[in-house]
């Protein structure tokens, strides 16, 4: 009777979840659940340096493996591409300086960005890269007369942030992002008084979420792997896909169970879309358009129309950016967001140590590692380009990153509440983990600087109410692993 009682209670909410999960993933999935205070601001390489998410595994062993920390030496990015033509090669050079350009009001910076310049945010190990040790925005907010506070979740020695609000005040999907800073005050911009978001409030309310920059060595490969090749990708391993899972098909009914990653396809075309934290961008000119844009304020011809278009603040042409009609030389025809796809579709891949840390007989064991604890049903080591590239360093060459390319089912703890094309409130794109070795800050919003916590991160939610990780099953075999493995994996991830 009792027994009864019960199956028959579980049928009810399993329905009642059904339904909701039906009319609307956002609503009945409770993404709030993860922890607020994870959103810290950890020195980075102080293992371990931060509060763990919040649906840490109940079995958090209390590893005595340890991130090894940045790699030191040389920067192993930042480069060119091998194999790019006499010109390819000159417009590299001459469109690297674009990218780490300072603009100011006359430019067009603002009346809303979060800094000026795409390097500044770029910036590690090399320019193209990631957030830096120390991080711009913390004295960007005071440069050139600025007034603006800094905000809470900005330190100096945390990861650059760009806020996003998930709801708007009328409780409707906003997912945009909110500028942090604005140009009141500022050179050049006399007449101009802006307020910054109330991040306070939007805090207290939870209803604010970061993203950290990504990478962008190596991106002019990622825009060459053909969606044919990414499709097949996702057939592949299928049985394994499900052991660690349990059935294999990718609908509600068993979302979170198995690995099932979507690609997310571009509104515009419908071919696969592969930039950013939800792979939500097609292609590098369309980042470049955005990024000018929205962490700028820089107009373009993307994206023509100002964010902020108050009009006592507004002190150049729009659009700010565009392509010079009247110049000379061919390179200086180019608008800027031309210029900032070339350097970075240019950029080479970085290059990974044959032996730091910890030797090259531990990375080989830790990359094999990667591969039978499951990570690899996911972090994809390599793809090749088409053989068709119109740029010939770009044609048929492997592209080692360490990822599908797919947006997966990340749980509760990651979930952020944001939606952006086909990718849901709970979904990521498989982070590429090439250059991972040199990056400060780990996950979406840079929770962490630390790669025990990353990986751990992986970890939440569960099979009873729908919401576990895909990675759930991946976890629990890495934390399986000895000791020695752990930190022959933990080698093998910094050697990248
Ligand atoms: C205030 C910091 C900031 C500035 C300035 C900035 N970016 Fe970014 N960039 C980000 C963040 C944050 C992301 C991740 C956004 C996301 O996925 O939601 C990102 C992602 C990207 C990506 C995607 C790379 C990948 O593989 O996922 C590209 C390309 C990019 N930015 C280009 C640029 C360019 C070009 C500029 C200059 C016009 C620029 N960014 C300026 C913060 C910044
Ligand atoms: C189900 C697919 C999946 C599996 C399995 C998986 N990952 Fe990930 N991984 C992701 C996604 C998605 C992210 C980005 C999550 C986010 O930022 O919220 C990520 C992020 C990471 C990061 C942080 C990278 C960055 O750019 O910040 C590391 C490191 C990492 N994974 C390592 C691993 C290791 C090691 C394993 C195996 C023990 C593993 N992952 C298994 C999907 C997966």
């Amino acid at each position: 009777m009792k027994k009864q009682l019960l199956v028959s209670l579980f049928f009810t909410l399993a329905v009642v979840d059904l339904y909701f999960y039906q009319i609307d993933p956002a609503s009945s999935l409770d993404f709030r659940r993860f922890n607020p205070g994870g959103f810290n601001n950890n020195p980075p390489n102080n293992n371990p340096p931060n509060n763990p998410p919040n649906n840490n595994p109940p079995n958090n062993p209390g590893f005595k493996a340890q991130d090894p920390g940045v790699r030191g030496g040389a920067a192993g990015a930042g480069g060119a591409i091998a194999g790019l033509s006499t010109n390819e090669s000159a417009l590299f050079t001459a469109t690297q300086p674009t990218f780490n350009e300072v603009d100011a009001v006359p430019d067009g910076l603002g009346p809303r960005m979060n800094l000026d310049s795409c390097a500044g945010c770029h910036a590690q190990p090399a320019s193209g890269g990631s957030s830096p040790f120390v991080n711009p925005q913390v004295a960007f907010a005071s440069k050139d007369g600025g007034t603006d506070v800094v905000p809470s979740f900005i330190s100096a020695h945390g990861p650059v942030r760009e806020a996003r609000f998930v709801k708007n005040p009328d409780g409707t999907a906003d997912g945009g992002v909110h500028d942090l800073f604005t140009i009141t005050g500022r050179t050049g911009a006399s007449g101009c008084t802006l307020a910054q978001p109330d991040f306070a409030t939007a805090l207290r309310n939870d209803n604010v979420i970061f993203r950290i920059p990504t990478p962008t060595f190596g991106a002019g490969l990622i825009e060459q792997i053909p969606d044919s090749a990414i499709l097949a990708n996702q057939a592949n391993n299928a049985t394994q896909k499900r052991a660690v899972g349990i059935v294999g098909k990718p609908n509600f009914a068993v979302s979170g169970r198995t690995i099932s990653g979507q690609t997310n396809n571009n509104g515009n075309d419908g071919t696969i879309a592969r930039f950013g934290w939800k792979a939500q961008n097609k292609s590098l000119l369309l980042f470049a358009g955005e990024a000018y844009n929205v962490e700028q304020g820089v107009s373009n011809e993307l994206f023509q129309t100002e964010r902020d278009e108050t009009s006592n603040c507004q002190f150049a042409n729009i659009p700010n950016s565009v392509t010079n009609t009247d110049a000379t030389t061919p390179f200086q025809v180019l608008s800027d967001i031309e210029q900032f796809s070339i350097f970075m579709r240019f950029l080479a891949a970085p290059t990974p140590s044959p032996d730091t840390p910890g030797g090259a007989n531990s990375i080989a064991n830790g990359k094999s590692l990667f591969t039978s604890a499951g990570c690899a049903l996911c972090h994809t080591p390599s793809f090749t380009t088409t053989n068709r590239s119109a740029v010939a360093a770009l044609s048929n060459k492997p592209v080692n990153l360490f990822s599908d390319l797919l947006v997966h089912d990340m749980g509760p703890g990651l979930a952020d509440g944001v939606s952006q094309g086909q990718a849901g409130p709970t979904e990521f794109r498989t982070a590429p983990l090439w250059g991972v070795g040199q990056r400060v800050f780990f996950l979406h919003d840079g929770r962490t600087s630390d790669l025990v916590q990353a990986i751990q991160a992986h970890q939440s939610g569960d099979t009873f109410h729908r919401n576990a990780s895909e990675a759930n099953g991946v976890i629990k075999n890495f934390n399986g692993l000895g000791e020695n493995q752990k930190q022959d994996l933990l080698n093998f991830l910094r050697s990248l």
